[in-house]
């Protein structure tokens, strides 16, 4: 039998509901064989829903890819039809009923633009980044700076990755990635007060670190338009705002992005925005947080339990607003 040691980040089972993709695969393998049914290549098949992703960026091949065992959790996958309905998209409306609006987002052609500092600025096709990048599937924990969360099986592939395509030079110490610009497909830009295109940003040490993942699908299928298709950051030890959704380019500079939220509202919203309980927001206490698909509330944890990978990057910072 599979046998690991628990990750910090790992809640215990009896800190969340049960959930039904939870269940049905114990149901399926029993009990404790479903964490090694987990490991075996092409991962858990999860079920179908109607109206998710087709696959419509041609790459639905791929899928389901592979778990990657380093980053399974011991709570509960949030169900399908508890996160894709529940969302945070401002393209497509404040509330968070996005997903009707979404799909008017079109995924394909999509080109990705890589430029800055670097080497050589290139433009890729979403589907030519995907087949060169090594596909795996992670679960990880999601915090919404708005206390609700969420633990999604994300595919991707690890930021770093990217940016060993792109050669940065040795003057490049940000990444900044952007959303599309296009008002025509996405009504909310047309609001003018808002920092348009949704700009978010990362340390070059931050986007090397092995949590900083570039999401292309969700659920063992291609991303649904809602979770920002095709190519979402998550990185889960920041505040969920900071990943940002349907990537279009992705510039490496010497200067910090000015980021969308730190244009809107920089003293509730900064560069950094790391999850830590103990620091409030200025209007709420971020100590718990309430679980997508429960009528639970579970307390926060320092970088969302991601402190055993993370909390090193930020040695020497200390004077910077690191968790706003
Ligand atoms: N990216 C874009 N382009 N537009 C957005 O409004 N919202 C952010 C982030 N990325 C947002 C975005 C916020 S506030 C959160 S909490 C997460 O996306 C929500 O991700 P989810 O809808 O997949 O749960």
């Amino acid at each position: 039998m599979h046998i690991r040691s628990k990750r910090s980040w790992e809640l215990p089972e009896r800190a969340a509901t049960p959930e039904a993709v939870f269940l049905d695969r114990r149901t399926l393998l029993g009990g404790a064989l479903g964490l090694a049914a987990a490991a075996l290549p092409g991962g858990p098949a999860f079920a179908a829903l109607p109206g998710e992703g087709t696959g419509a960026t041609g790459t639905a091949d791929l899928y389901p890819a592979r778990r990657n065992e380093a980053y399974t959790l011991d709570r509960p996958l949030t169900e399908q039809r508890y996160s894709a309905d529940y969302n945070n998209f401002y393209e497509y409306g404040t509330n968070k009923t996005v997903t009707p609006g979404s799909n008017a987002l079109k995924v394909q052609p999509w080109t990705i633009k890589v430029d800055g500092l670097v080497e050589k600025p290139f433009e890729i096709g979403f589907e030519d980044l995907v087949r060169k990048m090594p596909l795996e599937e992670r679960l990880y924990r999601h915090r919404c700076v708005e206390a609700w969360a969420m633990a999604v099986p994300w595919t991707g592939f690890p930021l770093a990755a990217l940016v060993a395509l792109a050669k940065p030079t040795g003057d490049a110490k940000y990444v900044r990635m952007q959303t599309f610009l296009d008002k025509g497909m996405a009504p909310g830009q047309r609001q003018f007060f808002y920092p348009w295109p949704y700009t978010e940003g990362l340390t070059l040490a931050e986007a090397g670190n092995e949590l900083a993942f570039l999401a292309t699908g969700v659920y063992g299928k291609p991303l649904l338009n809602q979770f920002g298709a095709p190519l979402r950051l998550a990185v889960p030890w920041k505040y969920g705002f900071k990943s940002v959704k349907s990537i279009n380019r992705i510039t490496f500079t010497a200067e910090r992005p000015k980021t969308f939220w730190e244009g809107l509202q920089a003293s509730e919203y900064g560069f950094w925005a790391n999850v830590n309980p103990a620091v409030p927001h200025p209007r709420w206490s971020q100590a718990s947080e309430r679980v997508l698909g429960t009528d639970q509330r579970v307390p926060t944890l320092l970088y969302n339990g991601y402190a055993e990978q993370v909390a090193g990057l930020y040695k020497g910072l200390e004077k910077e607003r690191l968790f706003a």
